[in-house]
C-alpha cells in the first residue's frame, strides 16, 4: 500500500541520515527484512546478527528481533547506540530463565561448564562460560565433551536434548522451551510426509524430539535457508516460525514450501508457528526509534563485560 511504501521510504531516509544500519532476524515482518537488505543491513540468524553488528562501522544499530539480540549487539559494541523497534519484544526462553534462579542452579553444580543459549538475558550470560546459538551448539558442546567436561545447559530443553543425543555429552539441563517451536507435532508431521514423499524436512532444533527425529536437516534459521537453496528437492516441509518463509520464497522461488503442522492454527493458537514477540517489530517502530530516539538498549557494567566473555569465546571458536 501507499502508506507502507511511505513508511519504508521514511525509515530508509532516517537510517541514512543517522548513519544507522538495520540488523533483522528472519522471523520479523517481511517489509523489515526487505528494508534491511535494501539499505545495506542484514537479515540473518542470531549468530550472524551478532557478528554483523559487531563488525559494521555504523554508529547506530537498529536491531529488529527480540531483546536478547539487541542486548548481544550492545554487549559486543558498547560504544554504538543500539535501538530496537519495541523493547518489550522478549522470548519465552529468556522469560523462563531468571538470573537469580539460574545462579542458584550454577552454584549447586560448580564442577560443570556453564553453556547458555543466546536466547537469555545479559545477566544469565554473565554467569556462563560459553554462549552458543543453534548454528554452533553442536560443535561447541562436542568440543567440550572431547575435553572431558561435564556441562550445565540452559535454557532450551529440546535443543539441549538434541545436542546431548548427537554428542553423548554429560548435560544437566534447565527446563525451558520456545512457545513457538514446542507446538510442532510429530504424529501430524508423519502424516504430512506421507502426502509429500518427495519433500525434505527442515527442522529448527528448538522443536520437540519427535519432530527433530524426522528431519533431513536440523539447523539454525540461516542453515535452513541454505538447505532450501542448495538441496535438490522440489518441496520442503519447514518446522520453524513462518516468518522464515518470506526470505525462503525470495531465495528459492521455484520450490514448494510447506508449513510443518502444529496442534492449532492461527485462529485458535496465538503462538502457533509465529512468535508474538518477533511480531512486535514493524516499520513504524523503526521510524519511531530513529525519529524519537526511543527503544535504546542499555546493559549496565559490570554485567556487560562479564557477559562479553562467553560471547567472545563462541565467536572465536566459530571464526
Ligand atoms: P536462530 O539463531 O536459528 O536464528 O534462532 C533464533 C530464534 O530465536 C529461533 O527461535
Ligand atoms: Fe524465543 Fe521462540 Fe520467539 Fe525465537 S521464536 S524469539 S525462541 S519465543
Amino acid at each position: 500500500t501507499a502508506q507502507r511504501d511511505a513508511l519504508k521510504q521514511r525509515a530508509a531516509e532516517l537510517l541514512r541520515q543517522q548513519q544507522a544500519v538495520l540488523v533483522a532476524h528472519y522471523y520479523v515482518d517481511g517489509d523489515l527484512q526487505d528494508l534491511a537488505l535494501a539499505t545495506g543491513g542484514c537479515v540473518s540468524d542470531s549468530l550472524e546478527m551478532a557478528r554483523f553488528g559487531r563488525d559494521h562501522a555504523a554508529g547506530t544499530l537498529v536491531v529488529a528481533g527480540v531483546r536478547f539480540m539487541g542486548e548481544s549487539a550492545k554487549i559486543l559494541s558498547p560504544a554504538k547506540r543500539v535501538l530496537m523497534p519495541d523493547l518489550d519484544a522478549t522470548c519465552s526462553l529468556d522469560l523462563g530463565c531468571p538470573a537469580d534462579e539460574f545462579n542458584r542452579f550454577c552454584d549447586a553444580h560448580p564442577d560443570r561448564t556453564v553453556v547458555v543459549y543466546a536466547n537469555t538475558s545479559a545477566a544469565v550470560k554473565a554467569r556462563a562460560d560459553w554462549m552458543v546459538t543453534s548454528s554452533c551448539a553442536l560443535s561447541i558442546v562436542q568440543h567440550l565433551h572431547d575435553q572431558g567436561r561435564k556441562i550445565l545447559w540452559a535454557p532450551d530443553k529440546h535443543l539441549g536434548s538434541y545436542v546431548q543425543r548427537q554428542t553423548g555429552a554429560d548435560m544437566l539441563m534447565w527446563n525451558g522451551a520456545c512457545i513457538v517451536h514446542d507446538e510442532f507435532k510429530g504424529l501430524e508431521l508423519e502424516l504430512l510426509r506421507r502426502e509429500h514423499p518427495q519433500a525434505k524436512v527442515l527442522v529448527h532444533p528448538e522443536s520437540p524430539r519427535e519432530v527433530v527425529d524426522q528431519a533431513d536437516v536440523v539447523g539454525s534459521t540461516a542453515q535452513m535457508l541454505r538447505a532450501v537453496i542448495e538441496m535438490d528437492a522440489p518441496e520442503f516441509i519447514v518446522a520453524t516460525d513462518n516468518g522464515m518463509f518470506h526470505r525462503m520464497r525470495q531465495s528459492a522461488p521455484g520450490k514448494r514450501l510447506i508449513e510443518a503442522p502444529t496442534a492449532g492454527n492461527s485462529a485458535t493458537c496465538k503462538s502457533c508457528a509465529h512468535c508474538p514477540w518477533m511480531a512486535m517489530n514493524g516499520l513504524q517502530g523503526v521510524v519511531d526509534c530513529l525519529e524519537k530516539g526511543l527503544g535504546e538498549i542499555q546493559v549496565d557494567e559490570p554485567i556487560r563485560s562479564q557477559a562479553l566473555g562467553c560471547i567472545d569465546r563462541m565467536l572465536d571458536f566459530v571464526a
